[in-house]
């Protein structure tokens, strides 16, 4: 058995969580509001942008899985999230005298500037040029810097339970295709995001950074045009190319259509022995569609997040 922190532990974090006490293991939930987490996962409340809270550590941790979110899209949240929060907890840990055997980070494929649809893996250069992948490769540095062995984990967009914000705009007429090249999307459905977790922190000798997403990254008109099949509704028109920028001369803006336009490789995750229970959009929205189909007083599937 195994002590386990699961820090900013919300969507991925409780359903890794679950999955670990389930298999026996001590887990501990932190969080600044803790009262949500379901039983099998120990309440800690503490705000990682707050030194003093994080004093009262369970002691003898065996592994740490960093997986806070940031609270909004704002350089600031960013940093508090990615940055002050991971450095707060690794010096809490380091002056409390643990010795952690494996530390996690919930990391993204966001800290890619390719957007031409490039093939990208562990080996790509990772220059982001947002905030957010500025502030999550400082986080990736500052894990990879510290005391113990770390595991830095890519996520592309996740989807999932209550993540069906492309489903919901598909059945709302809300979606569109943008008019230019193919935009290349990748994605890993929330039960694989927290299974690639478990088998990370258990994984002999594992390589200090893996890409996980699922084997199909694809066009996101594929996949709008797929869904809209499923639904049973309009296939979503093309829209018109965003306006020209001021003093951008003829060149088409190409800011929206050239968005995170880039394809992700899991060899690495694959080769170390991994496995999808959802290796596609496909399966993934499938097993979603399926399951609101069975509960007739769906209306929509359901809310937030992507
Ligand atoms: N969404 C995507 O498509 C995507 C893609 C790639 C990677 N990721 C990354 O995957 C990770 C997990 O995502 P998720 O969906 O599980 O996020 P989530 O459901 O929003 O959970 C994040 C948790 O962090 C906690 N938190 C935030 N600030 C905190 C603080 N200062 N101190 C303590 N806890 C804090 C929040 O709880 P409280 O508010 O109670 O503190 C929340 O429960 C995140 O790092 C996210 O950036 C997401």
């Amino acid at each position: 058995m195994a002590r386990i922190l699961i820090a900013g532990c919300g969507d991925i974090g409780t359903t890794l969580g679950l999955s670990l006490h389930a298999a026996g293991h001590r887990v501990w939930g932190m969080k600044r509001h803790p009262d949500d987490l379901p039983s099998g996962l120990q309440p800690l409340a503490a705000d990682l942008a707050d030194p003093a809270t994080l004093t009262a550590l369970p002691p003898a941790l065996d592994y740490l899985v960093y997986s806070a979110a940031a609270a909004g899209f704002s350089e600031a949240s960013y940093q508090a999230a990615y940055v002050t929060g991971i450095h707060n907890l690794l010096s809490a840990l380091r002056q409390a005298g643990q010795r952690p055997k494996r530390v996690l980070l919930t990391s993204s494929t966001s800290v890619y500037a390719q957007h031409r649809g490039e093939w990208v893996d562990e080996d790509s250069p990772a220059v982001a040029e947002g905030f957010p992948g500025r502030c999550i490769r400082a986080g990736e540095q500052l894990l990879w810097d510290s005391a113990w062995p770390a595991v830095v984990v890519r996520f592309g967009g996740i989807y999932g339970p209550g993540r069906t914000r492309l489903i919901d705009s598909v059945r709302d007429g809300i979606a569109t295709h943008s008019a230019g090249p193919p935009v290349f999307t990748n994605r890993i459905h929330r039960d694989d995001c927290a299974r690639v977790l478990e088998h990370l922190l258990f994984l002999p000798n594992p390589a200090p950074l893996y890409l996980a997403v699922d084997d199909d990254p694809a066009p996101l008109t594929e996949v709008l045009d797929w869904l809209a099949v499923q639904l049973g509704v309009p296939e979503p028109p093309t829209a018109a190319d965003p306006p020209l920028k001021p003093g951008s001369g003829n060149r088409p803006n190409l800011a929206l259509r050239q968005r995170a336009s880039k394809r992700c490789r899991n060899a690495r995750l694959r080769a170390s022995g991994f496995r999808f229970r959802y290796p596609s959009y496909r399966d993934g929205y499938g097993a979603l569609l399926r399951a609101a189909a069975a509960r007739p007083s769906d209306q929509n599937v359901a809310s937030a997040k992507s």
